[in-house]
């Protein structure tokens, strides 16, 4: 697909580039452009095509009010980052599993599907022009931010027929700020995340919307995330608001929750549960409850717990609040496989270690 391009009249200096790069935070700055592919319906909604390709400077996007996304939500996300190299190239991690993940999204929010090889020229585009924004910190990348949105005026509930995708960027470090260390969990009893045939396996705005009630609870309670449990019998953990979960068992073995339809597949998840394999470990994907957490830390048969995903990496979990019981220890530390899963990522992300997998593509 071919993109025009519009160079922004009003870049960042140099110097405020890098006095924001020097310390990036999560999701606070943006780069200088952004990349818009159009969409719309065929005659009375059938078919219909991508046009208008660009890059544009970065600024507001002129809506109608009457827009579907501001109404319905109709809307879907993904996250995926930029990494440079020690000889200054820059690699994006597996976007073709971003791009599929995308299209599964966008059917079950009934936007149309975008093109896989037009989804990775996007980001190619995003980050050649905004290349000097990759950050080079440890631990730093550029959090590209691929959303869709439905843009057409019109109030009658369906599918739009008007749809626009477009990409942003903002230089990241830990989601979490500051130093990487072990994070207190809440869970939610009062909230559910997904429900049966609902949209808990999609990457729509909407899922987060709904867990940011959850989200206030837990910072309420001096935890930097929620966990949710099975909307069906309020037993099996789910996910956290805006990360998957993982356990490392005291014989070695890791565990996750499956995908039952109501999680979301995370990339980081999948890379886990491959690396983790790679190293002879037994891996399962299966149903966990709240009280196997419990009494497997009680125990010791459960020895480290982490977060993952794109924005958080892998996050050691330290401990579990539920209600006024806690279970873990609030002066953890971090986990030994936690922590070497974490840097073996990180060096095929930041390629100090082989790409075995094939999974580095380059901008
Ligand atoms: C990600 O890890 O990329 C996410 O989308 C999670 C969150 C920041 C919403």
């Amino acid at each position: 697909m071919e993109f025009n391009q519009q160079q922004s009249q009003h870049p960042k200096s140099a110097e405020e580039r890098a006095a924001i790069l020097a310390n990036p935070g999560f999701g606070d700055y943006f780069t200088d452009h952004t990349a818009v592919i159009d969409w719309t319906a065929g005659e009375n909604g059938v078919g219909g095509q991508w046009h208008d390709a660009r890059i544009e400077p970065y600024g507001p996007i002129a809506l109608d009010p009457a827009a579907s996304v501001l109404h319905y939500g109709q809307e879907i996300f993904e996250g995926l980052k930029a990494y440079r190299h020690a000889d200054g190239s820059v690699w994006t991690f597996r976007p073709y599993a971003n791009a599929a993940r995308l299209n599964k999204s966008a059917a079950r929010l009934a936007l149309p599907q975008l093109d896989q090889d037009a989804f990775v020229e996007s980001l190619r585009r995003i980050v050649a022009i905004d290349q000097q924004w990759v950050p080079t910190g440890d631990g730093e990348a550029l959090y590209l931010r691929p959303f869709m949105i439905a843009t057409e005026a019109f109030l009658g509930v369906r599918a739009a027929r008007k749809v626009s995708y477009r990409v942003i960027a903002s230089p990241a470090g830990n989601y979490f700020g500051g130093e990487l260390k072990p994070v207190g969990i809440w869970v939610t009893h009062a909230y559910a995340r997904a429900g049966r045939g609902g949209t808990g396996a999609a990457k729509c705005g909407g899922n987060y919307a709904a867990s940011l009630i959850a989200q206030l609870e837990a910072e309420e309670n001096g935890c930097k995330q929620v966990l949710f449990l099975d909307p069906f019998n309020n037993e099996a953990v789910e996910e956290l608001g805006g990360m998957n979960v993982f356990f490392v068992t005291s014989a070695g073995k890791l565990m996750t929750p499956a995908l039952t339809g109501t999680i979301l597949e995370g990339v980081t998840r999948s890379s886990i549960i491959q690396l983790a394999k790679d190293r002879g470990m037994e891996v399962e994907e299966r149903t966990i409850t709240l009280d196997e957490w419990r009494q497997g830390i009680a125990s010791g048969d459960i020895a480290e717990v982490f977060a993952c995903g794109t924005a958080a990496v892998i996050t050691p979990i330290g401990l579990l609040k539920n209600g006024e019981e806690t279970i873990g220890d609030p002066d953890a530390v971090a986990g030994e496989v936690t922590m070497a899963l974490r840097a073996e990522l990180l060096g095929i992300q930041t390629g100090t270690v082989e790409d075995r997998h094939g999974w580095l593509e380059r901008l």
